[in-house]
């Protein structure tokens, strides 16, 4: 290849359980109320993976129509990237799970931990990837199941998360220049792990243990260190707020999601809001909301995308990229 390598979006895809619960479905088996979860968060429903059906499973619904969707064969990927928390075991990687399961016998597959920023990050590492010219299609994936870290006596985080799986495949060109990855920002703080966080893992207790939360205080943070890393990646990219064609947020909260788009200045048309359907998925919220608004024909080649999320860590960051190829 010659000149500047840009990593182009060339497909996309996503998937959910088959089950879903409503929140009624939980009103049934907690204090809790569809009215209450509706006003607070704008959560509708969520989808639950079935027993025995893994993280490494979702991701690979996902990954065959994101590979599909960018006309490419199986055999042509040479990188899998998976952001994942609720990976299948300790190890090996949900991405080495996938790429067996895929037969993606040329690829090489690592996961990435950023909880809910997961996505984001692993969209930067494969941008990177690219960029640096160790591979040419990467398939970018976030899938969680991320119910089986619930502590269903909780009602504060139960009724918050659902499960599910999106991807995105990443091209390498030469001749496109201003078009895929524009610019990302990734933004780390641990000193506010005990916002968001699992009271167990391998090296501590043993177990996996389940998600804490101090819901209002990463509230709080989240709109301010949102538009900061936004501002950082328009400011990366050359670009001004008016340029953004889709804000495409982390799906965890409408309030959240809405307070943003104010923030912008962007009418309220141009977010792409999916968190009703199916919760936050952690990881996989932003390219499941991608993939429903390129598969709906709002997302068209050419327009500019905005990512962002946050999650746990406190881990945060996004992204701007020119969807499609010229
Ligand atoms: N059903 C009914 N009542 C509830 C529920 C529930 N599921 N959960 C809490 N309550 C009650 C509380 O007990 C409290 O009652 P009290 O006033 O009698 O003490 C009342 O509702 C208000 O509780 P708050 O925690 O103050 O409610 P708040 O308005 O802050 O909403 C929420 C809680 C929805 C979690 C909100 O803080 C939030 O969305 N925070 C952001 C969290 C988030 O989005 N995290 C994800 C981002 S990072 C990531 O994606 C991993």
């Amino acid at each position: 290849m010659s000149g500047a390598v840009t990593s182009l979006i060339t497909g996309t895809g996503s998937y959910l359980p088959e089950k879903v619960m409503t929140n009624d479905d939980l009103a049934g088996v907690m204090e809790t109320s569809d009215e209450w979860i509706r006003k607070r968060t704008g959560i509708a429903q969520r989808h639950i993976a079935a027993e025995g059906e893994k993280t490494s499973d979702l991701a690979c619904h996902a990954a065959r129509e994101a590979i599909t969707a960018a006309g490419l064969d199986v055999e042509a990927i040479d990188a899998i990237v998976i952001a994942t928390t609720t990976p299948d075991d300790t190890f090996p990687s949900t991405a080495a799970s996938v790429q067996a399961k895929l037969g993606a016998t040329n690829a090489f597959a690592f996961d990435v931990q950023a909880v809910c920023a997961g996505f984001v990050y692993a969209l930067d590492v494969a941008d990177a990837l690219i960029k640096s010219q160790k591979a040419e299609k990467v398939l970018v994936i976030g899938a969680e199941t991320f119910t089986r870290i619930l502590d269903w006596e909780d009602r504060t985080t139960a009724v918050l998360f659902g499960d599910g799986a999106g991807a995105v495949v990443l091209e390498a060109s030469n001749n496109a220049p201003d078009w895929g990855i524009l610019s990302s920002c990734l933004f780390t703080d641990g000193r506010f792990r005990d916002l968001l966080y699992v009271d167990g893992g391998v090296s501590s207790t043993g177990d996996v243990g389940h998600v804490r939360m101090k819901g209002n205080e990463v509230f709080r943070h989240a709109v301010e260190k949102l538009s900061s890393s936004l501002d950082a990646a328009l400011k990366s990219a050359g670009l001004k707020d008016d340029d953004i064609d889709w804000l495409v947020p982390h799906q965890a909260n409408i309030r959240i999601i809405d307070s943003m788009q104010k923030k912008l200045g962007m009418p309220s048309e141009k977010v792409v809001r999916t968190v009703s359907q199916h919760a936050n998925t952690s990881a996989a919220s932003i390219p499941l909301a991608l993939n429903a608004a390129v598969q709906d024909g709002r997302i068209q080649p050419g327009h500019i995308i905005a990512f962002e999320a946050i999650g746990g860590g406190l881990t945060w960051g996004a992204a701007l990229a020119r969807f499609g190829r010229p």
